[in-house]
């Protein structure tokens, strides 16, 4: 009996655990949009068409590599990759942006942080084209 209310309690205190938990882990566009500022915004723009040294990241997430900015000149590398955009897909490439597709004409070396590129990649989702 005793032993049953420890075990509860200790579940519930688990539980509680685990749901105080999920907003630190929880993707914050926000914050995304600060790291985009820092780390991203001096190449890229989000007008659509309008490309700096980088193309503009407005609707890239779904886009299919290499596509999304009609008026940037991407690499062979960037649109031979096969790859389609999503938050897997872009966690992978953000990490080490030249490990991950060799011969991207990206010079930047990533975001050792997980929770900066999911930031950034929640952000990137709430712009629509
Ligand atoms: C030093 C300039 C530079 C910085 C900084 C930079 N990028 Fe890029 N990025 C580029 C260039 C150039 C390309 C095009 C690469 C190619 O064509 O090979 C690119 C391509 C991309 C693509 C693929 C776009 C598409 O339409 O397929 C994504 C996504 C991307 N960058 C995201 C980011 C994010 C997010 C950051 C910040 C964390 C960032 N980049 C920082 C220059 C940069």
């Amino acid at each position: 009996m005793r032993l049953n209310f420890v075990a509860a309690l200790g579940s519930a205190a688990l539980a509680i655990g685990l749901l105080s938990a999920i907003p630190v882990h929880a993707q914050d566009a926000d914050a995304g949009k600060v790291t985009f500022k820092q780390k991203c915004s001096m190449c890229h723009n989000l007008t659509p068409g309008a490309h700096g040294i980088g193309p503009s990241l407005l609707g890239v997430v779904g886009s299919k590599a290499g596509t999304n900015d009609a008026a940037f000149h991407y690499s062979d590398a960037l649109k031979n990759s096969g790859k389609t955009w999503d938050a897997a897909s872009l966690d992978v490439y953000l990490t080490n942006p030249r490990a991950d597709i060799p011969g991207v004409k990206m010079t930047f070396v990533g975001l050792p942080a997980a929770t900066d590129r999911a930031n950034v990649i929640a952000f990137l989702s709430t712009l629509k084209k």
